[in-house]
């Protein structure tokens, strides 16, 4: 059963694999300015201490379970639980959520897509006007971007584990790391680039109150990938000879890096478009900042380096965070697959179809939900707000159930399927972390502060969004 497993060929591929997953759209916009607005530096600070101090554990222990169990999620919590009933909701909901995730983030990758499309046919003017992103994603153009994403995204996973995730994300992210250096080296010769700079870099800690400690703690946790089926996933494709504690560290410091370089792109854009830009008044979310606010600045290079220039500049961007997202999407689509295939033994090609139809149903069921269809427009509501059938699924997928995952991944290692096995596991390709300091410490956080802070983020999560009442900020 468990000998034609597929396997990743090698460590680097692994960890390319994995922080493909782990960087995306929210690290390359999102993170850069929720730092600058909330702290610079001391956001920076806080951000890294949680990286290191409680998701890096969280990181370990899904890698640990796939790893252990050499199943996918609902596989894995069956197989360590032996069975156990209540379990296997954990594992159901560590299939669902990244379904479900994997549909909203079709739907952004496709804009992405879009907009690459528009810059590269010498449409960037166009962009740039804040009023095209609304008119656009009612466009029918939507669907056919929507078909070669998910042409893109098939073709990569059916080729498998090592020749389709491995092999792209090789090629993707080392060309990401690429341009994103290009990027950063090329905004920092622009004027007033070092007041982005120091509004990102020099620390405010007169800013950092419990909401910003909430928010960076969740920026963290969601960045890496955990919570989402993805890292018990991947864990399973991992070798025992392979050294966990050590791949998990490489793929935290990937993204964290990622996301911090990403800040050295665009703050000193920002800036250099408005010097005296007030970053409270900069909207948060990504999909603002990419679709409407960005192309503006973009389009004001061409006074620097004219328009063709700009195009290019806009061009590269795009494909970065196109990329990012690419890499994320398989990721994430790799969870239910691997569970259609290791639970019902269904070929891959026959899963990603499966896969396919559900997904694409539910995916033009939210590229509807815009405005087109006024049922799926005015999906709910909820504390207040009227939500779209995009909206739901984003706050309850993304923004709620995250956290509740990764409390319950803390809980079945230290309850149900018991630390000393984990730690053998980890100590299995990695002989050094026995006894260790790091062990110990995730011994420790493991089973005692860490699901109380991910269960106290998930009860103010769910008061804020569905009761209008919050807790923490
Ligand atoms: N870091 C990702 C982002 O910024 C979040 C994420 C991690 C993600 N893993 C993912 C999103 C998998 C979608 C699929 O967007």
């Amino acid at each position: 059963m468990t000998a034609n497993r597929e396997q990743f060929g090698s460590r680097l591929g692994f960890i390319l694999a994995a922080a493909g997953s782990a960087v995306g759209i929210g690290n390359l916009v999102g993170f850069p300015v929720a730092a600058a607005k909330n702290g610079g530096g001391a956001f920076l600070l806080i951000y890294a201490l949680f990286v290191a101090l409680i998701c890096l554990p969280v990181m370990m222990a899904e890698l640990s379970i796939g790893r252990n169990s050499q199943k996918d999620p609902l596989g894995a919590y069956n197989k360590l639980s032996e069975g156990s009933g209540a379990w296997s909701i954990a594992g159901w909901l560590a299939l669902i959520t990244p379904f479900m995730i994997a549909v909203f983030y079709m739907v952004i990758t496709v804009w992405i897509f879009g907009y690459l499309f528009e810059v590269v046919r010498g449409n960037l003017d166009k962009l740039a006007d804040p009023a095209t992103f609304g008119t656009f994603i009612n466009t029918n153009s939507v669907f056919l971007y929507f078909i070669a994403v998910a042409a893109v995204v098939n073709l990569i996973l059916v080729s498998g584990v090592k020749d389709g995730i491995e092999r792209a994300a090789k090629i993707l992210m080392p060309a990401l790391f690429i341009m994103l250096i290009g990027l950063v080296v090329f905004v920092l010769t622009l004027d007033n680039a070092f007041a982005g700079v120091k509004f990102y870099l020099i620390p405010d800690f007169s800013k950092i109150d419990a909401g910003v400690i909430n928010g960076a703690l969740s920026q963290a946790f969601f960045s890496l990938s955990l919570g989402m089926g993805i890292l018990i996933t991947y864990g399973s494709y991992m070798n025992r000879k392979e050294d966990v504690p050590g791949s998990a560290k490489f793929v935290a410091l990937a993204d964290t890096a990622v996301a911090f370089s990403a800040g050295l792109m665009i703050l000193p854009a920002i800036f250099s478009f408005n010097p005296d830009v007030n970053t409270g008044e900069l909207s948060e979310s990504s999909v603002g900042l990419i679709f409407t606010f960005l192309p503006k600045i973009f389009l004001a290079l061409q006074t620097t380096i004219g328009y063709f220039g700009a195009s290019v500049f806009a061009c590269l961007f795009f494909l970065l965070v196109f990329f990012a997202a690419i890499t994320s999407l398989v990721s994430i689509t790799e969870v239910p697959t691997s569970s259609l295939v290791g639970e019902r033994n269904y070929s891959r090609a026959k899963s990603l179809t499966i896969l396919g139809v559900s997904m694409g149903v539910l995916s033009v069921l939210c590229i509807l939900s815009f405005g087109r269809v006024g049922f799926l427009t005015e999906f709910v509501s909820y504390a207040g707000q009227s939500k779209s059938l995009f909206d739901v699924i984003y706050d309850v997928f993304y923004d709620t159930i995250l956290p509740l995952n990764g409390l319950l991944v803390c809980l079945f290692v230290t309850y149900r399927w018991k630390k000393a096995n984990f730690h053998a596991e980890l100590e299995t390709g990695n002989p050094d972390y026995k006894g260790s300091l790091v062990e110990r410490y995730v011994d420790f956080s493991l089973s005692t502060f860490i699901p109380v802070i991910l269960a106290a983020i998930f009860i103010n999560t769910v008061l804020t969004k569905y009761f209008g009442f919050s807790l923490i900020g």
